[in-house]
């Protein structure tokens, strides 16, 4: 299998920083009081912070909760739990050349595959990734569609080698599209409304098929979409390829969702036939959940500034766009009420969303004596000099987000394995099931994945979590939707 990527692709998620510490840090504005420490902001924040077992007991009862009352009516629940249209899952027969385009963070990544069936498998996959330009995350929805379909149409006009579409066929795409949509049918869908900083107007209850469809029109590209997913429900597709067992796919990366399969008898609100598999995929968009989540004055404060305040609370509290945000605001209140940094407050830390998630999962990966690499990170990103006691107050903060947003996603997870436990007694905690987990914040973040497993084996005990296995399933979610294509191909299944 070939695996190339463009020149511009993946920027790390972890940084290394050079230790540049020479020149005198920017500094401006007076603190306005001292009257308090540093240790007891701290102390405070890991108070507001704790997960201890009956939180994350509640959180997991009240997420099964929310998943039936989402899936009882429309609106039923701060989960929308929306029907994916996804009835059939990969069987490892899909044959032929298909595309997958991936809209769903700051990159958008263009991945073609040429599929050889049971007996050849997965024959070659290539990708490319590009950064969209920030302007076009609060552009027009014309002009992010027009720079998508022409990174496809660039990326088409590539194919060659091991890759073959099938004489008199039209290419085929999966179009992953990792934003909330009202799923029409497996390839329509309206967008319900932006997350994770987009606010590109006029797409909001439009069709995003249409809206490619048209712009790929504009581009002079022949190319079909036949499947539009959910990045959760990709991973959940393209790791089922692999691996029968697996039952339920999760996101933690810029934003945070799942997806698990279900049976449809268990979904009140679904109107018209069963399919012939009797169950489907269904997308919670687990990111607006909000019940009982421990939430501190700087969670509240940073949901208040957001482009969409009261929304999104889970993936505010537990998601890699705003983990570095939130470590930024305890900073600023540190060095603000405790002269943290001195008499002044850096004006580099001001700035919103100036430390960002990579930032502090690199300080948090600093095992040196006098903690070299955040001393860098600190003078690099926030401008400041810092000896090694306030490096230490800076990762015990970093690491208490880190532990909250990784405990409580490992309950979210729970919540979901419960109520599947519930309804099929017995054929999820009785035998191997499997999670597949995808997102650079799960993949980079060590910390934040140990944690998250611990979360699980507590609520779980012993016993039971041996049979769930958590599983990185690393970009499952453009094969998956490939797959997807595959299976919903105009052409039928003839492989
Ligand atoms: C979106 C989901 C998406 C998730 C992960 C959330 O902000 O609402 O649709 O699956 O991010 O990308």
């Amino acid at each position: 299998m070939s695996i190339t990527a463009s020149p511009q692709a993946v920027r790390s998620f972890c940084i290394t920083r050079s230790a540049k510490m020479v020149s005198r840090p920017k500094v401006v504005m007076a603190v306005r009081s001292n009257t308090i420490s540093a240790a007891s902001i701290l102390t405070k924040l890991q108070k507001d912070c704790a997960t201890p077992l009956p939180v994350l007991r509640h959180m997991a009862d009240a997420m099964a909760h929310d998943m039936r009352a989402g899936l009882a009516t429309d609106g039923g629940s701060d989960l929308k739990m929306i029907l994916s249209y996804v009835d059939a899952l990969p069987t490892g027969n899909e044959k032929g050349l298909f595309y997958a385009l991936d809209l769903g963070g700051t990159n958008f990544r263009v991945l073609r595959v040429q599929l050889g069936g049971k007996e050849e498998g997965v024959i070659s996959t290539e990708f490319e990734q590009v950064s969209i330009p920030p302007e076009l995350m609060f552009g027009t929805s014309e002009e992010l569609f027009d720079f998508i379909a022409s990174g496809l149409a660039k990326f088409a006009q590539k194919e060659g080698g091991k890759f073959h579409l099938q004489q008199g066929r039209t290419r085929e795409t999966g179009f992953t599209f990792s934003f909330p949509v009202k799923q029409t049918s497996i390839d329509s869908g309206i967008l319900i409304k932006w997350t994770k900083g987009f606010a590109v107007s006029g797409t909001a209850g439009k069709d995003v098929v249409a809206c490619l469809n048209e712009a790929m029109k504009r581009q002079e590209l022949d190319m079909r979409v036949s499947a539009l997913v959910n990045d959760a429900v990709g991973t959940l597709a393209g790791a089922r390829y692999w691996d029968d067992d697996v039952m339920v796919a999760v996101i933690l990366g810029t934003g945070t969702n799942a997806c698990y399969v279900e049976r449809m008898d268990a979904i009140p609100k679904l109107q018209g036939p069963s399919s012939k598999s009797g169950s489907t995929i269904v997308n919670t968009e687990w990111g607006s959940f909000s019940n009982g989540l421990p939430l501190t004055e700087f969670d509240r404060e940073m949901d208040a500034e957001s482009i969409n305040p009261h929304e999104q609370i889970f993936e505010k509290t537990i998601s890699g766009m705003y983990l570095g945000e939130i470590v930024r605001r305890v900073l600023l209140r540190m060095a603000e009420g405790a002269e943290l940094f001195g008499h002044f407050v850096p004006e580099k830390l001001l700035m919103p969303f100036a430390l960002r998630t990579p930032d502090i999962c690199a300080m948090q990966q600093d095992m040196s004596k006098d903690l070299e690499e955040v001393g860098s990170i600190l003078y690099d990103v926030i401008g400041v000099n810092s000896s090694t006691n306030l490096r230490k107050v800076v990762i015990d903060v970093c690491n208490t987000i880190a532990k909250r947003g990784g405990r409580l996603a490992g309950a979210g997870i729970v919540g979901i394995l419960q109520k599947m436990e519930h309804d099929s007694k017995g054929l999820i905690f009785g035998k191997r099931t499997v999670v597949a987990m995808d997102g650079g914040l799960y993949e980079h973040y060590p910390q934040y994945r140990r944690y998250l497993q611990e979360a699980v084996s507590e609520l779980l005990g012993p016993e039971i979590s041996r049979n769930i296995v958590i599983e990185h399933s690393k970009d499952g979610s453009g094969i998956g939707a490939a797959l997807l294509a595959a299976t919903n191909s105009k052409y039928g299944h003839d492989f």
